[in-house]
């Protein structure tokens, strides 16, 4: 089963990306970052870490305690909520796993932060997006019609250090991924080198199985 983890700072394109792959190839798309964001909101509203269970539906929509909250994750209030809640390791131990049941035996785009290191270390492809933090808060505030690029950029910068200095699983690159820096890159550009990397990868996979 084909397994392509995609990893990168805050608003640097992953999920983008990660949708245009899976429906060009067909793959079921997991937004990990969304299951945090979900364990974020549950705490917001009040209930214990042990009242909290996330699952993914077959349409790779994200539930809080049966309830479809993909939809509404994506706040400044569950952005920093969400990087708060990742540095604590019993919640990633519980998400981590969640994601490795959903991956086995079948063929997915994952992205988040920890994929290519923790999660699926033996992916087929391993994509590390990078972008400046100024490039990536213009696309964020633009994306959710933020008029202060400032806040964004400061909120950004406070959660790329928090992801990559937290001791268990922070943000870093697999030493087998391929970096792309996407700064002066459109998406489709990104999409279509990503779509020849996959193909080739899985090319020669044939040919070593011949
Ligand atoms: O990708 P995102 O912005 O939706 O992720 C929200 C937060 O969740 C991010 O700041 C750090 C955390 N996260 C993580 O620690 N590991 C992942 N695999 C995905 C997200």
């Amino acid at each position: 089963m084909t397994h392509i983890a995609i990893d990168g700072p805050a608003a640097s394109g992953k999920t983008s990306l990660g949708h245009a792959l899976a429906q060009h190839f067909g793959f079921l798309f997991v937004e990990t970052g969304k299951m945090y964001r979900a364990v974020a909101l549950g705490l917001n509203r009040g209930l214990a870490l042990d009242e909290v269970h996330i699952t993914m539906n077959d349409a790779g929509r994200i539930l809080l305690n049966n309830d479809d909250v993909s939809d509404i994750l994506h706040t400044p209030i569950l952005d920093q909520g969400s990087s708060r809640v990742a540095t604590r390791p019993e919640v990633r131990q519980l998400l981590v796993r969640l994601q490795q049941e959903i991956a086995a035996g079948r063929a997915v785009v994952m992205e988040g932060r920890d994929i290519g290191t923790v999660v699926l270390p033996h992916a087929d492809v391993k994509i590390f997006l990078q972008a400046s933090p100024e490039e990536r808060a213009r696309r964020r505030a633009s994306e959710r019609h933020q008029a202060e690029l400032d806040k964004t950029l400061r909120e950004i910068i406070t959660r790329d250090t928090r992801d990559q200095t937290r001791a268990i699983a922070p943000l870093n690159p697999a030493s087998d991924a391929t970096i792309i820096r996407t700064d002066n890159k459109s998406l489709a550009e990104v999409v279509s080198e990503v779509i020849a990397l996959v193909e080739e990868r899985l090319h020669t996979g044939d040919e070593a199985a011949k």
